[in-house]
């Protein structure tokens, strides 16, 4: 038996990367950023630390991963999913609909800021059923979006317009 036990097992977060997210620190770094998705991995496990959280990261360039990733997410219990879902934010109804169709929140990320970008970034399909959204601050989006997600965890934030949510 070991000496001392966990009182409570960390909650986990998913952070989800989509297409192309694998190419940070070289791809189009003056937009981008230099920093890879392994770095940013490696800030938001010392953030979870000081939280008390579990990480979960993972990228595909496949919609269908984004789809299946949203869904195990309820299934084992994540209290929240960061998502940055790259371009398959301007263009999945899939993912949009598997955000629709769990409880799990999901907090919307971007490194860019998508309105100040080309017209077909402006609209995202994933803002509408996220709990939240950061754009245009880089790495440091994803470890504001811990913050927040650290938040829902202790069940203090509720949706600020639950009223216009459509799910
Ligand atoms: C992005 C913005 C998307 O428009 C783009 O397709 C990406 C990255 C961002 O993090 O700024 O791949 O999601």
């Amino acid at each position: 038996m070991p000496a001392t036990v966990p009182a409570t097992v960390p909650a986990t977060i998913f952070v989800l990367n989509g297409p192309n997210l694998n190419l940070l620190g070289t791809r189009e770094p003056e937009i981008y950023g230099d920093e890879t998705l392994d770095d940013i991995a490696g800030q938001l496990e010392d953030r979870a630390r000081e939280l008390d959280l579990t990480i979960d990261m993972r990228q595909s360039n496949h919609e269908g991963h984004l789809v299946d990733w949203i869904q195990e997410a309820q299934a084992r219990g994540a209290k929240a999913v960061i998502l940055n879902a790259g371009a398959f934010t301007h263009t999945s109804v899939a993912v949009h609909d598997a955000i629709k169709g769990v409880k799990t929140p999901v907090i919307e990320v971007h490194l860019s800021n998508i309105f100040a970008r080309e017209a077909f970034r402006h609209r995202s399909l994933i803002a509408p059923v996220a709990r939240g959204c950061i754009a245009g601050l880089g790495a440091q989006g994803y470890l504001l979006a811990l913050d927040a997600a650290a938040h829902l965890c202790k069940g203090a934030a509720k949706p600020a317009a639950s009223a216009a949510r459509h799910n």
